[in-house]
């Protein structure tokens, strides 16, 4: 008898990664990307990292070993120590908990929380990747716009009510991205924070507050965090993957130890633990003092990347044809091209040589949107981080000529 599969529902349901997609059609000899949201290698501490492996030489009977699913007590207590500042208070350890990449929280979060059919607020443009891994729960997302402060919190009280009158429940989870985010490089304004922070506190919704480019500032203020803002209720989370190397899949969270112990046993079926050796080989960096001295330099070496893109987008692209917000931080330019459609716009580019991402991966699609949908063809992402200053200055030339 022929093999078939009996899918599950909610494998029925997946659909692929719209980036993941696209990268296959940008694998060409001579492109230059501005499409994946990654780090430079070039500025990947390396030396200091190869150093850290010397620690195993004593630690490698712990580091070899299955841990506990909570984290690596010694790195949680190097983040209990670095986080008190950003939260504005100090955390305890069962506050804390390590995850694979912070990509791991938003599914553990998922499979806490989220039932199918149930409904997460998302911004409108959102980081695809959470949308991805909030879909594959089964989740409809209701959208609150963004402008060039981030979500119009201004909105969200009747996305919400919009969501209690078709859904008939309330949202279980708002999702934000409150730094540089990915993809639109805009900080959520002070002001902003606040009032989201009272408001899903009155409403007694959790809010998920990811932050992977909060250290990544290159001009500006910090601006407090939602967690250092509510009494309850904020899951911060933040990872290793911009600020140090992806590869480490090394993520964290800090949030209600009630919430955290859900997460840690949803994670226990998910992976048993977080790889102990890179949990020490960080720690190990953080102790040596590496990771304070390396943050400076990255974030002089992005500001220069981000300068370069600037300067070269405002030489090359056709006066008219696009807009878009120069970043305080992050990794990310976030463009408009008025009338044009950035998919179609996207295979003209890749034809001339370059690629960014097309906007409409950072909307849901509007089959799983509650309440208004948002329309993102006409956006378009640019990393600035990967590529080198000499191609950012080509890939901005090709870019205006597929624009021409
Ligand atoms: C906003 C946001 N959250 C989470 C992630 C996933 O990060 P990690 O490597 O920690 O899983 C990314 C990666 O690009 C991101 O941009």
């Amino acid at each position: 008898m022929a093999l078939q599969y009996g899918y599950s529902r909610s494998a029925l349901a997946m659909r692929p990664s719209p980036i993941r997609e696209l990268f296959k059609l940008i694998q060409k000899p001579g492109m230059i990307s501005f499409a994946g949201g990654l780090p430079d290698p070039e500025i990947f501490p390396v030396q200091e990292f190869a150093a850290c492996a010397e620690a195993l030489r004593g630690l490698g009977r712990v580091a070899l070993q299955y841990g506990a699913t909570e984290g690596y007590r010694p790195l949680v207590d190097t983040l209990v120590e670095r986080m008190a500042l950003p939260l504005g208070r100090a955390v305890r350890p069962e506050e804390v908990m390590i995850a694979s990449g912070s990509q791991q929280i938003m599914d553990m979060l998922s499979r806490v929380l989220v039932d199918p059919g149930d409904v997460i607020v998302v911004e409108a443009p959102t980081y695809p990747g959470a949308l991805h891994t909030f879909r594959n729960a089964g989740a409809r997302f209701a959208l609150v716009p963004c402008d060039g402060d981030g979500m119009q919190v201004d909105q969200l009280e009747s996305v919400l009510a919009t969501c209690l009158r078709e859904t008939g429940r309330a949202p279980k989870l708002i999702y934000t991205i409150i730094n540089f985010s990915n993809p639109s490089g805009a900080c959520l304004s002070t002001e902003r924070r606040r009032r989201l922070a009272r408001i899903a506190a009155h409403h007694g919704i959790p809010v998920l507050e990811d932050d992977p480019y909060g250290e990544l500032r290159y001009r500006g203020e910090a601006l407090p965090t939602l967690f250092s803002m509510a009494g309850e209720g904020v899951l911060f989370a933040s990872s290793f993957s911009k600020i140090l190397a992806p590869g480490t899949r090394v993520a964290w969270a800090v949030g209600d130890p009630e919430l955290i112990r859900k997460m840690v046993i949803a994670k226990q079926g998910m992976d048993l633990c977080t790889s102990v050796v890179a949990q020490v080989l960080i720690s190990e960096y953080c102790r040596r003092g590496f990771l304070d001295s390396h943050l400076p330099k990255i974030r002089a070496h992005y500001a220069a990347k981000a300068a370069a893109m600037s300067r070269a987008l405002w030489q090359d692209l056709p006066q008219g044809a696009a807009t878009w917000t120069d970043p305080e931080g992050g990794f990310f330019f976030w463009m408009r091209l008025p009338g044009q459609d950035t998919a179609e716009v996207f295979t003209r580019a890749v034809d001339q040589g370059v690629a960014f991402l097309p906007g409409s991966a950072f909307f849901p699609e509007p089959d799983e949107t509650v309440g208004p949908w948002v329309d993102g063809s006409s956006f378009a992402r640019l990393c600035f981080t990967f590529a080198t200053g000499e191609e950012i200055g080509e890939g901005s030339r090709r870019l205006a000529r597929s624009l021409a």
